[in-house]
């Protein structure tokens, strides 16, 4: 059984087959979908709110001819639930074939997949790891870029969150990629990552508190990969967050000084550090990236209960 739980467990190559899958998802989907997944349930478990990733995985579910439960406060709607979480995963994997979690806290991914009947998919597991938004990511990069190895990619904002964690383990498979990690310090990139990184003889830099904006630190880079800097961690409130923000913020003046082919990713939502102005821009990608998690995820639950499109 194949669970999906954490960036380290794939190889180049199996990303490779995946991103293969995904693109030919990509024209089934221009087609309308298909009916390979027919007979099968999805159980969407989400003890905490999502609204891109599950609707992802829904809709990736339903293009496939499957079916979904779901529930997106799983410890509230349900007294039974409020029990031992591997019961309720034992429970859960009796009536589907496969599940997506979101937990959090960190570890529940696995401690599901330890009990589970059927294949496991981690959509966010605390603080720790959310591996099919940085397969999104990284399948963009992969489009856009030209391949991973040898990118370059600015890093900002909030990088102590798991969507970075598991972008940067999936970026330590590939050769001759720099990060550029841009922060304040309340959320700048953690040690066991920065020693994953070294010893994966990825060269990164770390930049904190920079004053002045982003102009001069994205001017070289392939990629600038922005997350939401979340207002809570301002304790000055929000004169403190509005201070900040400015510096992370993809100003007019950090547009310009982009290179003409660089990309702009967010994995969404965002606040005041991606402006609307940037939309407009031909290098803003992240609503593209909405479509191509979707395709992803079409091929992940493919992947994970070993049932193809006909049509491939
Ligand atoms: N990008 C992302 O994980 O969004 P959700 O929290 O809405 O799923």
């Amino acid at each position: 059984m194949f669970h999906l739980l954490e960036s380290q467990q794939f190889t180049k190559k199996k990303l490779r087959e995946l991103f293969d899958l995904t693109s030919r998802m990509e024209s089934i989907l221009a087609r309308g979908g298909e009916e390979c997944l027919k007979d099968k349930i999805l159980a969407s478990l989400y003890f905490t709110p999502s609204l891109r990733t599950r609707f992802s995985f829904e809709a990736a579910m339903l293009r496939l001819g499957g079916s979904i439960l779901s529930t997106e406060a799983a410890d509230i709607f349900s007294s039974e639930l409020r029990g031992r979480f591997e019961d309720t995963i034992r429970v859960v994997s009796e009536m589907s074939d496969v599940i997506v979690l979101r937990h959090y806290e960190s570890g529940f991914a696995k401690r599901a997949a330890a009990v589970s009947y059927v294949p496991i998919i981690n959509a966010g597991d605390g603080p720790a790891q959310h591996p099919t938004q940085a397969l999104v990511d990284l399948y963009t990069i992969d489009r856009h870029v030209g391949g991973v190895d040898g990118c370059s990619i600015a890093m900002v904002g909030d990088l102590s969150g798991r969507t970075v964690r598991s972008l940067c383990y999936f970026l330590a498979k590939f050769h001759g990629v720099t990060i550029s990690f841009i922060s304040p310090d309340l959320t700048e990139v953690k040690d066991d990552i920065k020693e994953y990184l070294q010893r994966h003889k990825v060269r990164f830099t770390e930049i904190t508190n920079p004053k002045g904006g982003l102009e001069e630190l994205v001017k070289e880079v392939d990629v600038v990969h922005i997350t939401q800097l979340s207002k809570e961690y301002f304790t000055g409130g929000h004169k403190d967050y509005k201070k900040t923000i400015s510096n992370y913020a993809l100003s007019a003046k950090a547009l310009s000084a982009m290179k003409k082919s660089a990309v702009i990713m967010h994995p969404l939502p965002r606040a005041e550090e991606l402006p609307d102005e940037s939309d407009s821009d031909p290098r803003a990608i992240y609503f593209r990236q909405n479509h191509y998690g979707l395709c992803l995820r079409m091929a992940i639950l493919s992947t994970v209960l070993d049932c193809y499109p006909s049509s491939l």
